[in-house]
């Protein structure tokens, strides 16, 4: 279907043209003062100029050619030359109609199908989730769930961090600790058990006690570093111990991203890539990308027109060994060869904007991507606390991604348990599925790159700019219909029919707006534009709900048209959440 907006702008061009001037001066724009009215073209200012007329004489002129319309129901035109702009009730509900039939509510299929890969999660093996992984996993799953409504071909990827140092530096610890362990033993030439010799708490207590070890110590860097080397250049036992850290700490990680409903398509990490850096490594030698500087090997991506310095790309370290550069160049060599993307997004923190701007060049210049290939860095600003600084637990320590989650459902499952109507079990299930919300649309109504403070009690507040807000709304319009089906009505039949009231019509303009707020949500990769269209949303239908007594109307038609309303307003409210990647309960 086409945008409401191109129809109502067609119809103001093509009375530009029967006026004798240029069909391009008939944009419109939806008002900006919807006191006045709807919509509003100031096409007649921009023409003055070149027809030599007031403005105000253009827009007459213009006006009058839309009297007959079938689009307006009033064009007026106003000094200095604005055409104010209001649709027919009948023009809204046959378009709203057209939505409600229409799969996907007529949003038209991309021109080109493109595939995209995402790359977001990125979380490290053996380090638990902390907060700020939430929110590339969140921001992540939405912009590819919009990019995947939206008609293209999407594939995530969690990019898992289990290459580099901190793999080391478990495998150092556990040998201090159990030396006696077979993997340690290089003459052994048998089978490794197949139980891991660790279970996921201890891994994660590990990880931290070796990381201040090294900091401390540099002959225990030193172990780590040796460590890590032995197992990047494939020492049996060494291998064998890293693979059971991986499926120990995958199998919980899984679980994690479960509870939040994100799923990736691929379970790849940096290790993928190993194989294949020495290839990577000796093509950008021989093509003359890369060359020698103190020893590591680099690529200069800095260019004429910077403005701040951007250092060249260290490919290898003087010492041989790849870095986070060599995987994520690797990555998308590999990622260029086997799935072939048009697009690769990376939902990471903002900080880690110039070391992918020198990735991006790098990657161009070594001709790892195609020259039309979309590269494009979605950064993400920090979640603070409400003091300001970045969220940690009550204690100052690091929030741990499963304590919150926890927290904010039990403080929700206390709230929604005074409803006496709801047993345990749909009260926990209901709470679950309202603390997703609070937690996700609190994150997701920011524009990403802004840092945001994480307010638990405003987030799952059910008033405001809120998720529980939306999921309120939500019940309360299925709560309706079903009281309707319940009193005999057939939703099958229902039919939308033009609005009687301004609140009723200002609901139906808003859900004509969905076409237009999923384009540019997916253009700009920005999930905040849904958040904003479904607060708008429920604000309008509110508003109607309170003036209107839908389910005591004594004139049938309408009160059909009213259930219609209400149900296509259900539909597309249910349709946004799942793109932001939560759902909504029966009842609350
Ligand atoms: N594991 C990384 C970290 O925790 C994030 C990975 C981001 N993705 C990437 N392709 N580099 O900082």
């Amino acid at each position: 279907m086409e945008k409401i907006l191109d129809l109502i702008s067609k119809e103001v061009k093509s009375a530009f043209d029967a006026a004798g001037y240029e069909e391009e001066l008939g944009r419109v724009t939806v008002s900006n003062r919807p006191d006045l009215c709807e919509y509003q073209c100031n096409g007649a200012m921009a023409g003055a100029k070149k027809y030599k007329k007031a403005p105000i004489v253009i827009a007459n002129d213009v006006a009058e050619k839309l009297k007959e319309s079938v689009v307006f129901s009033s064009a007026d035109a106003v000094p200095p030359g604005f055409i104010n702009l209001k649709v027919k009730e009948t023009f809204l509900a046959d378009y709203v109609r057209k939505m409600q039939e229409s799969p996907k509510f007529g949003l038209e299929e991309p021109t080109v199908r493109k595939k995209i890969v995402i790359d977001y999660g990125g979380p490290n093996v053996a380090k638990p989730l902390h907060v700020g992984h939430l929110r590339s996993a969140i921001i992540g799953e939405s912009v590819k769930r919009i990019a995947r409504y939206r008609g293209h071909e999407v594939i995530g990827d969690i990019h898992l961090g289990d290459w580099g140092l901190q793999m080391g530096l478990i495998i150092t610890e556990l040998k201090e600790r159990r030396p006696q362990l077979v993997y340690f033993d290089e003459a052994y030439t048998g089978e490794y058990p197949e139980e891991a010799p660790f279970t996921i708490s201890e891994l994660e207590e590990i990880y931290p006690t070796a990381s201040g070890k090294s900091k401390e110590d540099p002959a225990y860097k030193e172990k780590a570093m040796e460590a890590t080397y032995k197992l990047q250049s494939g020492v049996r036992g060494y291998r064998a111990l890293w693979k059971q850290i991986i499926s120990v700490s995958v199998s919980d990680l899984k679980k994690n991203y479960e509870n939040l409903k994100v799923s990736f398509d691929l379970w790849k990490g940096e290790s993928d890539v190993h194989d294949i850096i020495p290839g990577m490594v000796t093509y950008m030698k021989e093509k003359g990308y890369a060359h020698e500087s103190e020893g590591a090997l680099v690529v200069d991506v800095k260019e004429e027109t910077d403005t701040k310095e951007i250092p060249p790309c260290m490919i290898l370290k003087s010492d041989g060994a790849s870095l986070y550069n060599t995987t994520d160049l690797a990555t998308i060599m590999e990622r260029m060869e086997k799935i072939k993307p048009d697009e690769i997004i990376y939902v990471v923190d903002k900080r880690q904007e110039l070391y992918f701007e020198q990735v991006f060049r790098c990657a161009r210049k070594t001709k790892l991507v195609k020259p039309e290939t979309v590269l494009k860095f979605l950064g993400f600003g920090t979640m603070n606390g409400k003091d300001g600084k970045p969220f940690k637990t009550r204690e100052g320590g690091v929030m741990r991604l499963e304590t919150l989650v926890e927290e904010i459902n039990t403080q929700m499952y206390e709230k929604i348990r005074e409803n006496p109507d709801m047993s345990k079990e749909e009260a926990k299930r209901t709470a679950g599925q309202v603390a997703l919300a609070a937690v996700k649309y609190g994150d997701l109504s920011n524009q990403a790159s802004k840092d945001y403070i994480f307010d638990v009690e405003k987030f799952s507040s059910s008033e405001g700019d809120t998720g529980p807000y939306i999921l309120y709304t939500i019940a309360r319009i299925k709560s309706i219909l079903r009281k309707y089906a319940e009193l005999g009505g057939n939703l099958r039949t229902v039919t939308l029919r033009e609005a009687s009231g301004s609140s009723e019509k200002d609901l139906m303009m808003h859900l004509a707006g969905f076409q237009a707020t999923i384009e540019s949500a997916h253009e700009e990769a920005a999930p905040h534009k849904i958040c904003a269209y479904i607060y708008d949303m429920a604000n309008a239908f509110n508003r109607f709900y309170h003036e209107t007594k839908i389910l005591t109307e004594e004139d049938k038609r309408k009160k059909s048209g009213w259930i219609a309303l209400l149900l296509l307003t259900e539909n597309v409210l249910e349709t946004c959440i799942d793109l932001l990647g939560f759902s909504a309960p029966e009842r609350m």
